[in-house]
């Protein structure tokens, strides 16, 4: 059996989840929960989007799933969230994404490690545009000898580029308009890369200053080694690498990255 795992307020990415999971011959399960354990006081779990009607419809129509489940917060946490026995996972979960959404990634294992436990899937299937979540995820189920295999699924993007997303829907118009460049900016640095450049600060100082012109507010632009996201001061030749972002537009807070 597999497990898509979610938020809810699906989209075309999410369900390209679900068709992987459905191409292998299993059953698959797909939750929606709004995790409160992985937003970080000052964001935006009250108006995160709630689409359930929705969601459901989709899944049903596209027969995507054997099964949505969509418990309550009592459900996961059954001693309430701030009594929660709670995961720490290693200090990559402080950088990146997690340098400025502190206890984020802790909240996000906490989460799945419970709706593996509750599911007992055999498959976990995550996108590659949370690319940090999935590396830390994989991490957390090997490191704690589950006997899941991950399966990640490429980033499913809008004909212009910008990458799907729940929180895409934050954007206003005039936003929507800008967000593709966050993409044009990190392609533009693996292009570099791909040339041979190794100048690795200027190329994300670079694209920093870019995304700040656009008007984002760049939170940072990294080049990293693939595997585990290693900084570039220790890459060895011949490791795929990965530039990521991740930039506030307005009321969203976009991320993307692209492997080399
Ligand atoms: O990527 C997400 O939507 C969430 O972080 C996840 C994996 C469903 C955990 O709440």
């Amino acid at each position: 059996m597999a497990l898509v795992p979610t938020m809810g307020n699906l989209h075309a990415g999410h369900l390209s989840l679900t068709n992987l999971a459905r191409s292998s011959g299993t059953k698959v399960v797909c939750s929606v929960f709004v995790n409160p354990t992985q937003f970080g006081s000052g964001e935006d779990i009250e108006s995160y989007p709630r689409t359930l009607d929705a969601d459901s419809a989709v899944l049903e129509e596209q027969g995507a799933v054997d099964l949505l489940y969509v418990p309550d917060v009592k459900a996961i946490y059954p001693f309430g969230t701030d009594s929660a026995v709670s995961i720490k996972l290693p200090p990559l979960s402080e950088d990146l994404c997690g340098a400025n959404r502190s206890g984020h990634f802790n909240g996000v294992a906490s989460v799945v490690l419970r709706l593996l436990n509750l599911v007992a899937p055999d498959v976990l299937l995550l996108g590659e545009k949370d690319y940090q979540q999935r590396i830390l995820l994989q991490r957390m189920i090997v490191d704690l000898h589950l006997s899941i295999e991950v399966i990640s699924a490429s980033i499913y993007r809008e004909a212009d580029g910008l990458a799907m997303s729940s929180r895409n829907s934050y954007l206003s118009t005039e936003e929507r308009r800008i967000a593709p460049e966050l993409y044009a900016a990190l392609s533009e640095v693996a292009d570099e890369l791909r040339q041979g450049k190794s100048n690795y600060s200027e190329l994300e100082a670079a694209a920093m200053k870019r995304l700040a012109e656009r008007g984002f507010e760049p939170d940072y632009v990294a080049i990293r080694r693939a595997s585990d996201l290693a900084p570039y001061e220790v890459f060895e030749s011949g490791d795929e690498r990965i530039v990521l972002g991740a930039a506030r537009l307005g009321r969203a807070r976009l991320i993307d990255n692209i492997r080399i």
